[in-house]
């Protein structure tokens, strides 16, 4: 079992090897924003705080969709504003570890 800390509601807890961060949310009870559930909208974009290496590499899906987020988001705040920001999509992101994260809006 990962600890996972949820920083936004101050929350902590337990999730399998290899478990969905979404799905370990919804388990617990917390829903994040989601739309396809299936790494293609960017809903339910997060940022890892911590532990970003306990997470399984994103998918060619996951990495265009972040893409596209890094991109809208640098429109809106500024070139390099994600630098530095390790962003994910909780749809898709599988647990190998302990991790922090919060929403990325
Ligand atoms: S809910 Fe659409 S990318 Fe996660």
């Amino acid at each position: 079992m990962h600890k996972v800390s949820y920083i936004d509601k101050e929350i902590d807890f337990e999730v399998e090897e290899n478990e969905v961060v979404f799905d370990a949310l919804d388990n617990a009870g917390e829903k994040l924003p989601h739309g396809c559930l299936a790494g293609s909208c960017g809903a339910c974009r997060i940022e890892i705080i911590e532990g970003s290496d306990n997470l399984k590499p994103a998918s060619a899906i996951e990495n265009n969709t972040i893409e596209a987020i890094v991109e809208s988001y640098e429109r809106k705040h500024g070139e390099g504003a994600c630098q530095g920001k390790n962003i994910r999509l909780a749809c898709r992101a599988r647990v190998l570890g302990d991790i922090k994260f919060k929403s990325f809006k």
